[in-house]
């Protein structure tokens, strides 16, 4: 049954290896992008026209040894032995497909062929959806078309290299040139084959609040997925992989993260063949996708980020949070020093007039916060928002709590003077305009316009149903209301929350549709309103995603507000997406979801990890020292949010196997640091912890909290010891680079 030939596969001529210094380079039909640290090379095999992958990791040089395969008489044809770049199905590959298409007569072959490339400077943008960008300095492109030519749909790869972040971005158009509608059942964004045999795989899971924890496993035998079917990209799974070698840690080993950037529901397939390759598919959800493609329509796929490191978890993760600083959120605050705000949930929740709300703005101020913002409550004529049962999708202010509108009480909080500044407070709004109750005039008006599967009941959660955003009339009508709101006030702050899944929806495509629509809106509103800071929210982290920091640069990390759990969290959520992204509040205790007790020190020390620094709660309320503290942890927050907007972030003790957790930031241009120490639980009859820093100039010297200095290599080797006592102690330490 065997037979013992071996075949030769690829072809690299000498020139890749000779101009590995370029960002692309194609020879003939072979492919190599050179990062810094990272080569990806592939070539056409020139019998069967398909993509085959030789290299994704770390830089090689010159020519590389040719991929010997097995040719078997067995079940597992050779495109099941080799490494393919675009697996389609059909062609003795029995591993998941990256594509699926269903053609009219039925049959879900494809025979996808080398057809020619092209290498563009700079990096086309997407159409509808959002996408990393850059300058023909920072970005290079390769185009590979391939075509089928027996259903004339042709596919599209589009490899853009950003060489400074090692990081590799892909997607696919699948157009249709044929005369029949065909569905593409399933597309992959990014779809890779690792040689390696011994890899583990890290996910970030969970639900409402208890977003972004950390799973870890071996990669097995078979096929080991996760996904959101939820409609959005979900508190359930977040769109990250990351595949690490066996001794893998924080800061050593070879680690390749894969970031997704998209909203909607997706899919992430690891899978170990026969033949012990793994194969990596990051896309769609394709319970979520049968995308009817009409003559000469084309569907685009979101993109890909991959990003490979050579220094461990942290290393990948400072190469997203970079390049995602830099080259994907396009907002101007995106590293600007974010105002402390105070939000009305947890203080006032639905119950407020214009007098209380500007009784906790001035509470606000007089702590030194400088920005207010009004949560949930403000809104609904017929139907007030006076709880969560109606008035959502009427965006007019209550005209009982509101007489004239916002403006009076707007224009008196913005004049307001944060204390002891000259700086005015600013206004801030939450809305959900993703949502109706079916209490409202808008439903009442439009019952068409929400998700809804014909006669299949509109099931609620929270009360609310989904609107259609893939409905233009739709988007109009949130992109005129939320416009109405923002020109009738001072406001420069918005809070955009989303708390439900999708359920019945008109087809499974609707989530797609869906996204473009809300993309639309993003697009148009934040480019309307440019000084406005956009805040993402979905019950928490519900949509923490690199698609929704193309807009807004800020997302609410969870609504779990217990500090302890917070570290958990916040550096969960760190592995993918920089810290600058994250809310986090100091709250009131007992908190409302764990009701632990922590200091006020501790909980601000937490939540000025986060790039958006606020509190959730009524001062007035507070124990008298714990309120005298605030003044004091903002100004700190203040001082060290310029390092956690810009700094690479090192994180040096996980909650998960430490006692001390500990988080390094360390500024752009490596003057200034700030050490973030916690103790969980006491230590008794113990040695206090020896934090040791990574990341800094060995032979520098760094002044510690003003007092002594030692250099980066004592810092590093050594480390700084911290005495505490009892459980939950916390730090925070300057350094400053002598
Ligand atoms: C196909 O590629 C192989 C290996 O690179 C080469 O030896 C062979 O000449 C090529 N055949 C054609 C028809 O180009
Ligand atoms: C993908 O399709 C879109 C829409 O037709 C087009 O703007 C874009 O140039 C295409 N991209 C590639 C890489 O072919
Ligand atoms: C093809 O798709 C178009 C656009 O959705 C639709 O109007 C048409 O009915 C479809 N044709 C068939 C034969 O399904
Ligand atoms: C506003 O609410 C406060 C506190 O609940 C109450 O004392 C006050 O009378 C209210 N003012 C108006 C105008 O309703
Ligand atoms: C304002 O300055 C006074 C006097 O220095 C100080 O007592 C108070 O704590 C400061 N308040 C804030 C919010 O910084
Ligand atoms: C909607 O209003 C009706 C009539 O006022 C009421 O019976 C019903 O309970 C309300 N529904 C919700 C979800 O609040
Ligand atoms: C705004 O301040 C003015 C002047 O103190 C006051 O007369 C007015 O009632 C305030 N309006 C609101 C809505 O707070
Ligand atoms: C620095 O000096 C201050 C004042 O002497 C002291 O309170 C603090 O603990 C010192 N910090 C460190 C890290 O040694």
């Amino acid at each position: 049954m065997a037979s013992g030939l071996v075949a030769m596969l690829g072809h690299f001529p000498a020139v890749l290896a000779q101009a590995s210094s370029k960002p692309i380079v194609a020879d003939g039909t072979s492919f190599a992008l050179n990062g810094k640290t990272v080569s990806y090379r592939f070539h056409v095999d020139n019998t069967t026209g398909d993509l085959y992958g030789d290299h994704f990791g770390g830089s090689v040089t010159g020519d590389i040894p040719l991929e010997s395969v097995a040719s078997v008489n067995g079940w597992v044809g050779t495109p099941g032995r080799v490494r393919r770049e675009f697996p389609d199905q059909g062609r003795g590959d029995f591993r998941i497909p990256a594509i699926r298409i269903r053609q009219s007569e039925g049959y879900t072959v494809s025979d996808l062929q080398y057809k020619s490339h092209e290498i563009i400077a700079g990096k086309p943008a997407l159409s509808g959806l959002p996408a990393t960008m850059g300058s023909k300095e920072d970005v290079s492109t390769l185009v590979v078309h391939l075509y089928d030519k027996y259903s004339d749909v042709s596919a599209d790869l589009s490899y853009s290299i950003f060489p400074n972040y090692d990081a590799i971005v892909r997607s696919v158009n699948v157009t249709n040139h044929g005369t029949a509608n065909i569905t593409i059942e399933s597309l992959a964004s990014l779809s890779v084959d690792l040689p390696f045999e011994d890899l583990e795989m890290i996910s970030l899971r969970g639900d409402w609040a208890r977003e972004a924890h950390r799973e870890r496993r071996k990669v097995e035998y078979g096929i080991q997925s996760f996904g959101s079917a939820t409609g959005y990209s979900s508190h359930l799974h977040n769109p990250f992989l990351a595949l690490v070698e066996p001794s893998a840690t924080e800061s050593h080993g070879e680690v390749w993260g894969f970031s997704l950037v998209y909203t909607g529901s997706f899919s992430i397939d690891v899978e170990k063949g026969s033949q012990g390759f793994t194969r990596a598919l990051v896309g769609f959800n394709p319970g979520h996708l049968s995308w009817n493609l009409p003559p000469g329509e084309t569907l685009t796929s979101p993109e890909c980020v991959s990003v490979y490191s050579k220094d461990g978890i942290g290393g990948m993760s400072r190469s997203l949070h970079s390049l995602y600083r830099k080259h994907l959120i396009k907002s101007k605050f995106a590293t600007s020093d974010r105002p402390a705000l105070l939000n009305s949930w947890e203080g006032l929740s639905f119950d407020y007039n214009e007098t209380s709300i500007y009784n906790l703005a001035n509470e606000a101020a007089e702590v030194g916060a400088k920005l207010f913002v009004l949560d949930d409550g403000w809104f609904g004529e017929k139907y007030p928002r006076t709880s969560d049962e109606q008035g959502l999708g009427d965006w007019v202010p209550n005209p009982d709590r509101f007489p004239n509108g916002l403006e009076p009480m707007v224009k008196n909080i913005t004049g307001l003077k944060a204390a002891n500044s000259s700086t005015n407070m600013r206004f801030g709004i939450w809305v959900e305009p993703e949502m109706v109750n079916p209490n409202s005039t808008l439903y009442n008006e439009h019952p068409d316009w929400v998700l809804h599967a014909g006669p299949y009941p509109r099931t609620e959660r929270r009360n609310q149903l989904v609107l259609n955003l893939a409905l233009p009339e739709v988007q109009e009508f949130i992109i005129k209301s939320i416009s109405d709101i923002l020109s009738s006030a001072d406001i420069t702050y918005v809070k955009w929350d989303n708390n439900r899944g999708m359920h019945e929806m008109p087809s499974p495509a609707t989530d797609h549709a869906y996204m473009l629509g809300m993309y639309h809106v993003f697009d148009t509103l934040t480019s309307k309103f440019p000084n406005v800071l956009w805040e993402g929210c979905a019950s928490g982290g519900g949509r923490f995603d690199p698609g929704v920091l193309q807009y807004f640069p800020q997302i609410w990390t969870s609504d779990d507000t217990d500090a302890v759990q917070r570290i958990t969290i916040q550096l969960g959520t760190s592995l993918a997406y920089p810290p600058s992204a994250m809310g986090a509040h100091l709250s009131a205790v007992p908190n409302q979801q764990t009701g632990r007790t922590v200091s006020v020190a501790f909980r601000g020390h937490v939540a000025m990890m986060g790039g958006s620094f606020g509190l959730e709660l009524d001062p007035a309320e507070m124990p008298a020292d714990d309120k005298a503290a605030l003044p004091g942890l903002i100004a700190l927050a203040e001082k060290v949010n310029p390092i956690v907007l810009t700094g690479d972030m090192w994180r040096l003790n996980l909650p998960e196997d430490s006692n001390w957790p500990a988080v390094l930031f360390i500024s752009e241009n490596g003057q200034q640091a700030v050490l973030f120490v916690f103790q969980l639980s006491a230590n008794i009859d113990h040695s206090w912890p020896r934090i040791r820093l990574q990341g800094l100039d060995a032979k520098a010297s760094y002044k510690v909290d003003g007092n002594a200095s030692y250099t980066g290599a004592t810092l590093m080797n050594l480390g700084l010891q911290f005495p505490f006592d009892g459980d939950l102690g916390s730090q925070v330490v300057m350094l400053e680079k002598q």
